[in-house]
């Protein structure tokens, strides 16, 4: 079977920095993939050159097959992708925002109306719909951006922290409505998330980034039983330590990347109002 999505030596550079510094991974079609890391570890990047907004000038992407960089309508065709800053736009009511995604997306004019719907009832916003996305609360949104990415009904769904900033309630909601689609469609989903909770939950496996490399790749049960077999000791360690173990501190990369993405989420969220 084709593997859903395919690294091999991807590397990408910002001038100096080395935000992927050769990575080699491969996604199964149906599973569920955490890509982990701290603050700048490149998480953002890799995913930028997957859903090709960004170029691949080293190395290799494929999605079922498709090289991103030759075949990049192929490649978007089979892709959602709800991106690490917000994406809807608050003048446009829910159901407008969705419908814009499905022109976008080039879903079947015959079937738009329908799939938006479905979408929007997939996220459990099929009531609100109607209402301006700027008057939805932070989880609303997200849930909104999920409909959007859910809409071309895509093989592979790239979610880049789909939770963050969302109370524990709508978290879950969200994995109930990704793990929901996937087992009524066999989709493959590429996640990244600073919940260790999540990740340790809902993941079948996790690759750990850090500084533009994998660390660690595996489920999340071989990464606790890896680290409690490297430090003695009969407790079972957390996904989180397993974390601390692999990436240090992680501050390194943090200041610039943490501006850059607070910065630009401010700028949408006041565009949302
Ligand atoms: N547009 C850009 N211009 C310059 N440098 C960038 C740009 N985007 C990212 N970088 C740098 O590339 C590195 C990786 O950033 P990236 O956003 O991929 O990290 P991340 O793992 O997604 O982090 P976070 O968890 O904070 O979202 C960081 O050092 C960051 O400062
Ligand atoms: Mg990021």
């Amino acid at each position: 079977m084709t593997d859903a999505l395919g690294l091999t030596g991807l590397r990408y550079r910002f001038g100096k920095v080395e935000a992927v510094a050769g990575v080699d991974l491969t996604v199964a079609e149906g599973e569920i993939f955490g890509l982990l890391g701290p603050n700048g570890a490149g998480k953002t990047t890799a995913i930028r050159c997957i859903t090709t907004l960004l170029p691949v000038p080293s190395g290799m992407v494929r999605v079922f097959g498709h090289d991103a960089s030759r075949e990049r309508m192929a490649v978007r065709r089979l892709l959602g992708y709800v991106p690490q800053q917000l994406s809807a736009d608050g003048n446009l009511t829910g159901r407008e925002n969705v419908a814009m995604f499905a022109r976008v997306f080039d879903v079947p004019r015959r079937e738009r109306a329908a799939r938006v719907e479905q979408a929007l009832t997939a996220v459990g916003l099929a009531e609100a719909s109607g209402r301006m996305a700027a008057t939805y609360s932070g989880g609303m949104v997200r849930r909104l951006e999920l409909a959007q990415a859910l809409v071309s009904a895509p093989r592979l769904l790239i979610l880049d922290e789909p939770t963050i900033g969302l109370d524990p309630i709508a978290r879950t909601g969200v994995w109930e409505h990704i793990n929901a689609v996937r087992a009524a469609t066999g989709m493959t989903v590429l996640v990244t998330t600073h919940y260790m909770d999540e990740a340790d939950q809902y993941c079948d496996r996790i690759g750990l980034m850090h500084r533009g490399v994998l660390r660690a790749c595996a489920t999340p049960y071989r990464l606790k039983e890896d680290l409690r077999a490297r430090q003695g000791g009969d407790g079972v360690p957390t996904l989180e330590e397993v974390f601390r173990d692999l990436a240090g501190s992680g501050l390194e990369g943090e200041l610039e990347g943490g501006f850059r993405d607070v910065r630009s989420t401010r700028r949408t969220a006041t565009r949302l109002g």
